[in-house]
């Protein structure tokens, strides 16, 4: 039985783990410790059974501690996060703050009370990381490995590769049991309608623009989020300490072959659910009309990376990984979960997501 601090439990990845793994351990106690910024949502733990929520920032070091001695916690799964990339073009201090910051305080924490006390208790730090630490590819380079130099390029990926190395220094300095995955893309349910997936498809229910930045042509490696969580899953379980792993879903795809998926799944799914018109009149597909119509050419992201790809060989070779989402079915299932879920994506979208932008981000 294993006690586990789940940081950002109430995000998109996080809450997906926090399911995943009350469904698949149910003898382990989960703690979720979790600032609920615009991104985070209590609700989207709704119906999980057995959890400890507790509201807080992982910057405060006084309360990690306290969580990790009162809760006899023995893995901590780090996923809280600054996660988008567009707004760490317009906002990196929140970047640094959380992503190396409040990383260093976990560290801070675990090591005062894993390690400072000398009872050898037995740990396990494991850091959730991105494959955007190692840069951008061109269309012919090989896929990012474990040991792809790193380069990140964005305020978001670099505060996360500073936060890679700090976790590698507190194993290489003083003794930390740290395991780190790099993972590529994720979708599926529960994520924000910031990024790509889930903002066009609302986009596309309430009749808005598309906005596809630059050519379009940019390539992004899918993985389902039930396969990140098996990946993490495999690395808590049979991970070396110490280690990286490359966690992928195999499924590289240039951003317009994503959206004309999307395109063309919601208007498949319309044209055999007649209630649909009724739920989203502003829909074109509410009319027969192709969803596509809707995509719209804007200005590029700035330094915006061309291409990631995950080569996870090692995971699959060393503990037995192999996604199992295929991206078709993932992303139909996807599409459908948020037709499904039209009160969870209004209410993420409402006030308090406005209040937090307009306090965190001068735009
Ligand atoms: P998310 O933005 O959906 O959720 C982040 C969560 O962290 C939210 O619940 C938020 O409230 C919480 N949080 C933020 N700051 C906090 C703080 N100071 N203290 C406590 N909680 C705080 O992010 P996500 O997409 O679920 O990503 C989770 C992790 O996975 C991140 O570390 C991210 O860098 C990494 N990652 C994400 C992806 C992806 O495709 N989404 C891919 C690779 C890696
Ligand atoms: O690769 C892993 C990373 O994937 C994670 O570390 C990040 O937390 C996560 O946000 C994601 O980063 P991306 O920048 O790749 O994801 P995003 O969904 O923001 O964008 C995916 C692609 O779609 C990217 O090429 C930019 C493009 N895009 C995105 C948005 C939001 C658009 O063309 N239009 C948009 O409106």
């Amino acid at each position: 039985m294993a006690n586990l601090l789940v940081t950002g439990g109430a995000g998109f990845i996080g809450v997906n783990f926090v399911r995943y793994w009350r469904r698949s351990f149910p003898q382990d106690a989960v703690v979720v410790l979790d600032a609920l910024t615009y991104a985070g949502n209590a609700a989207s733990l709704d119906g999980v059974t057995e959890i400890h929520f507790e509201k807080g920032d992982i910057r405060d070091y006084d309360l990690v501690v306290r969580l990790l001695d009162e809760r006899a916690i023995d893995t901590v799964v780090h996923f809280a996060a600054e996660s988008h990339v567009d707004r760490s073009i317009r906002g990196p201090d929140a970047f640094i703050d959380t992503n190396v910051v409040g990383t260093h305080v976990l560290l801070k924490a675990a090591k005062a009370v894993w390690l400072d006390r000398g009872t050898g208790r037995p740990h396990r730090f494991h850091h959730v990381s991105t494959d955007e630490v190692f840069g951008s590819l061109a269309s012919d380079d090989p896929a990012f490995s474990e040991t792809t130099r790193y380069q990140p390029n964005s305020p978001y990926s670099a505060s996360k590769a500073a936060s890679d190395h700090l976790v590698h220094a507190y194993h290489h300095t003083y003794g930390l049991q740290v395991t780190t995955s790099n993972c590529s893309n994720n979708y599926g349910p529960y994520q924000f309608p910031e990024k790509l997936i889930p903002l066009f498809i609302i986009n596309a229910l309430l009749g808005k623009p598309l906005p596809i930045y630059g050519d379009g042509g940019n390539v992004r490696d899918w993985l389902h989020v039930e396969d990140h969580c098996r990946g993490i899953e495999r690395i808590l379980h049979v991970g070396r300490v110490g280690e990286c792993y490359n966690i992928g879903g195999g499924e590289e795809l240039p951003n317009l072959a994503v959206i004309d998926r999307i395109c063309t799944t919601l208007d498949d799914i319309f044209a055999v659910r007649p209630d649909l018109a009724k739920q989203f009149p502003s829909a074109p597909a509410a009319t027969g009309k192709p969803s596509a119509g809707l995509k719209s050419y804007v200005a590029d992201r700035k330094g915006h990376d061309r291409r990631y790809a995950i080569d996870h060989a090692k995971i699959q070779r060393e503990l037995g990984y192999e996604p199992l989402h295929d991206f078709s079915r993932g992303l139909h299932e996807t599409v459908q979960w948020y037709l499904d879920h039209e009160p969870w994506w209004r209410s993420v979208m409402d006030g308090s997501y406005r209040d937090w932008l307009a306090k965190n981000y001068a735009f």
